[in-house]
């Protein structure tokens, strides 16, 4: 189809400036290794692994012949009552990869329905025990969780949150955001070191005033990933999981960034040593191909649920959710020729080696360039913070989104932060021309 013959108007983009993308409309039509090629035959290097997805890069072939073959054999099958080989073995593989005892798989379809997933897990696991009054949830100040009432209301970006204020869930707190703009404004490849002990708010204000007793679970990003990339302080997942531990209460780790290889292992849990009871994933599981997420649930969850249906008759059904296309064969399918492809180039290790070329190229080119008031860079990502314009937020950094796509980068702006997160493939000629283009817009935009 020619791109002339295309009608624009039909589709409303999601988290888009849609009245400015119809002046200037940014259009893909092919995809190879580390780039785009774009409407009018343009080459743009994808610079944030499609939103953090395509860990092993565009258009691999492994992965296309396993969805076809897929297609070919089963091409769908319900997930209710029934299920297909691909489910069972791409979950085995998740479970033979997550941490500990995280080895029951709730296939969905996305982050968003992992978060709401995981939170009703953490419901239906307290009533099963027989504290259905622990229905409080604590997530922190910025943490994105998807777009669902579950995870928006965990999640903290105000601008998410404020057109549906009395439609959010109720008896939901949050801990304080994890960066401290002046003392840490520029972290290269480091857990950031805090006098202060930032999670004494949950133990002496938040955990108090709403009763441990009464919380359901704890919802954080290891890595706040969408706010723009900002990396807890050293001990903080530690002590969160030891407070979450002495008072009942459920952590769950969203893993939708960071597990499948962005920082340089399977997950920040395995990164960090602190294993959640649920962890959430998606986009990376089957490197963005087709849609995919779910939430590895411990065997103890998992045996709570059960066994609380212990006397009920067999046909009864334990937990009541899931989706049409939970454990999708061709998202399977997809999903182990990823885990596949991952584990036979290497590739975590490749993103835990590329990880500090980035972050030199990020600190070396942008700190001190007009407007940058930190740059933060931990695993293979890494973000550049700049002043937001008086009055216009989130504008400094669009503009400089839009200067480095028509010159061939694709960045990701979030409020005025630019993020490269860039596929575990990429190399050190491309890593500088991301960053040097960014360094160009940066400078050419003061
Ligand atoms: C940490 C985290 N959780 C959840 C989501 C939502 O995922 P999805 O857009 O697949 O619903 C995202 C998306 O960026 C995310 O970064």
């Amino acid at each position: 189809m020619a791109y002339n013959d295309l009608r624009m108007d039909n589709q409303w983009l999601p988290f888009t400036p849609n009245r400015s993308f119809q002046k200037d409309p940014r259009v893909f039509v092919a995809a190879e290794g580390m780039y785009f090629t774009t409407h009018d035959g343009r080459q743009v290097i994808d610079g944030i692994s499609s939103l953090w997805c395509v860990g092993a890069g565009h258009n691999r072939k492994p992965i296309n012949e396993a969805i076809k073959q897929q297609l070919d054999t089963l091409d769908y099958s319900t997930a209710f009552s029934v299920s297909n080989d691909k489910a069972f073995r791409a979950a085995e593989m998740i479970a033979a990869m997550a941490p500990g005892d995280l080895n029951k798989v709730l296939f969905c379809n996305s982050g968003s329905e992992a978060a709401d997933t995981s939170m009703k897990v953490a419901l239906a696991y307290h009533r099963a025990r027989g504290e259905g009054h622990r229905n409080i949830f604590i997530g922190r100040e910025r943490g994105y969780h998807g777009v669902g009432f579950g995870g928006m209301s965990v999640g903290g970006i105000p601008a998410n949150r404020k057109v549906y204020g009395a439609s959010l869930l109720p008896r939901v707190d949050h801990l304080r955001f994890i960066h401290d703009p002046v003392k840490h404004a520029f972290i290269h490849n480091v857990e950031p070191v805090w006098d202060e002990d930032l999670l004494l708010e949950l133990e002496n204000r938040i955990l108090p005033l709403h009763d441990p007793s009464n919380v359901a679970a704890v919802v954080v990003e290891p890595v706040a990933g969408s706010a723009g990339w900002y990396v807890p302080p050293q001990g903080y997942l530690k002590r969160l999981r030891e407070i979450c531990d002495r008072h009942g209460i459920l952590l769950i780790f969203d893993e939708v960034i960071t597990g499948f290889g962005r920082l340089g292992t399977a997950f920040a849990s395995d990164y960090y040593g602190v294993q959640p009871d649920m962890l959430n994933f998606a986009k990376a599981v089957t490197n963005g191909v087709i849609p995919l997420g779910g939430v590895v649930c411990t065997d103890r969850i998992y045996d709570a649920m059960m066994g609380a249906h212990g006397s009920a008759p067999d046909h009864a059904i334990e937990f009541f959710h899931g989706y049409t296309y939970s454990g999708h064969p061709v998202a399977c399918a997809a999903a182990i020729a990823t885990l596949d492809l991952f584990r036979e180039e290497n590739l975590f290790a490749r993103a835990g080696e590329m990880g500090p070329v980035l972050g030199d190229a990020m600190h070396a080119a942008l700190k001190g360039l007009p407007n940058v008031i930190g740059v933060r860079s931990f695993g293979l990502a890494a973000a550049v913070e700049l002043a937001p314009m008086p009055g216009l937020p989130g504008k400094r950094a669009f503009d400089a989104f839009m200067d480095c796509y028509h010159r061939g980068v694709l960045v990701r702006n979030a409020g005025d932060n630019l993020v490269f997160a860039p596929p575990y493939i990429v190399d050190r000629a491309q890593i500088e021309t991301m960053v040097g283009t960014l360094a160009d817009a940066i400078k050419r935009l003061a």
